[in-house]
């Protein structure tokens, strides 16, 4: 880490401490989000951290903004998806949209006044997302949308979605991708959904009947759509393997802190060697999965991003965000599994961390594509 990124990691590490920590146990249990975190979060300008200037974004690397996910999510898992997914809006519309859509959707979402969504998901379509359902019929001016969206992250708390529809035949070439605002006639919101973690982050199906979208708010052309969604998960993966990373280094912290001051048998638990050796792993998951997490964010700042990293980032972190939560949990023992102690909730936000952006398996099966491909060329 060089001195900015440290002064940075300080100073958004105070903010999450000092105000967002001491509501966690609470909100979790209530299950509510504040949108004055997530504001407080874009003041210190890390709503759109890697975007340019000109649309109100940081203009710092990706390398930078794992960081930033990293700290964010040493308190709060949730908060840093929010954040993440929001960035991943931004990427897309930065990469793929018009000057215009640019500089009309941008500016709220890189100052955090508002959060953005990606609605690719459906009830039949999660690891096979090709096959979606959700229409996008042409009309005079624009299209009308028809279907219903599954486990959209921030749905009723973003304004701005990025949602794939299909415009042609079947499978990945019939997709397209629009941008839809909340209020939009014909588009609400329906069941919010209760889940195991991340209970401040908003979980929620979108409905379209009939939802007018114009010609503007369609992402390049016809049946570029999947193209959309795939370069825009290429970096939402790593985004979500340095949200692992988080989850993973805060639960290695409470686990030593508590080893060290725990008696048992007239001596700190710590002082065992069985539970040495158990915290030496978990801080061997911890740093390698940040070397990851490192690797593929390079790829994307040297602009040659590399899918076959972003996908081993995301399997590896976030593997070892369930792993060393749940170990984490049993250096605790008794209190470890109750909300006394923060671990059993990272343990539950860690679990999830292997499911969204693609499940792990998924993460294998691009990686297996990439190195036949690899190894074809070479043969
Ligand atoms: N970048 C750009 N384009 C890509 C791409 C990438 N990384 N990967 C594939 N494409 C393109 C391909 O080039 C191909 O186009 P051409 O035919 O013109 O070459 C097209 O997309 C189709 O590709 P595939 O044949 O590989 O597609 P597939 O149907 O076999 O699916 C898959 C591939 C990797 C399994 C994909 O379906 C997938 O990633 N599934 C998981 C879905 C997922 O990640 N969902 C996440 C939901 S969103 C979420 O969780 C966010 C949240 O709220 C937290």
């Amino acid at each position: 880490m060089n001195e900015f990124q440290k002064e940075l990691c300080q100073n958004l590490s105070k903010y999450c401490w000092e105000t967002i920590e001491p509501h966690m146990e609470h909100d979790d249990a209530d299950g509510k989000f504040r949108m004055e975190f997530f504001k407080g979060l874009g003041d210190y300008g890390v709503a759109g951290v890697t975007l340019p200037e000109e649309y109100g974004g940081a203009g710092l690397s990706y390398l930078d903004y794992c960081y930033v996910l990293e700290e964010i999510a040493k308190v709060s898992v949730p908060y840093a998806v929010t954040v993440s997914v929001s960035s991943m809006v931004q990427t897309i519309l930065n990469e793929y949209g018009t000057k215009a859509q640019k500089e009309k959707y941008l500016p709220a979402l890189t100052s955090g006044d508002e959060i953005g969504a990606f609605a690719l998901s459906e009830s039949h379509s999660g690891s096979d997302a090709a096959s979606l359902k959700t229409t996008a019929k042409k009309v005079e001016g624009g299209y009308v949308l028809n279907g219903t969206k599954m486990w959209i992250t921030s749905g009723g708390i973003a304004k701005t979605y990025i949602v794939m529809a299909r415009t042609g035949g079947e499978g990945a070439k019939g997709v397209s991708a629009f941008i839809v605002r909340e209020g939009d006639a014909g588009f609400s919101f329906g069941k919010a959904e209760k889940k195991m973690g991340w209970k401040t982050s908003p979980t929620r199906e979108l409905v379209f009947e009939n939802c007018f979208v114009s010609d503007e708010n369609l992402l390049l052309t016809e049946g570029k759509g999947f193209t959309v969604a795939m370069g825009g998960l290429d970096r939402g993966r790593v985004a979500i393997a340095a949200i692992g990373v988080g989850c993973a280094k805060r639960a290695l912290d409470e686990a030593v802190s508590y080893s060290l001051t725990r008696q048992q048998f007239k001596q700190p638990i710590f002082d065992f060697q069985g539970l040495q050796f158990m915290l030496a792993d978990m801080a061997l998951e911890v740093e390698s999965s940040r070397l990851m997490v490192l690797s593929a964010a390079q790829s994307i700042d040297d602009k040659k991003t590399n899918s076959k990293l972003c996908s081993m980032a995301k399997l590896k972190a976030t593997d070892a965000a369930m792993k060393v939560t749940t170990d984490a949990v049993q250096v605790l023992g008794g209190v470890g599994y109750t909300a006394e102690y923060p671990v059993e909730r990272f343990m539950r936000d860690a679990k999830v961390l292997q499911i969204v952006e693609g499940t792990n398996q998924i993460q294998r099966v691009v990686i297996a594509r990439h190195l036949k491909k690899e190894y074809e060329q070479h043969a």
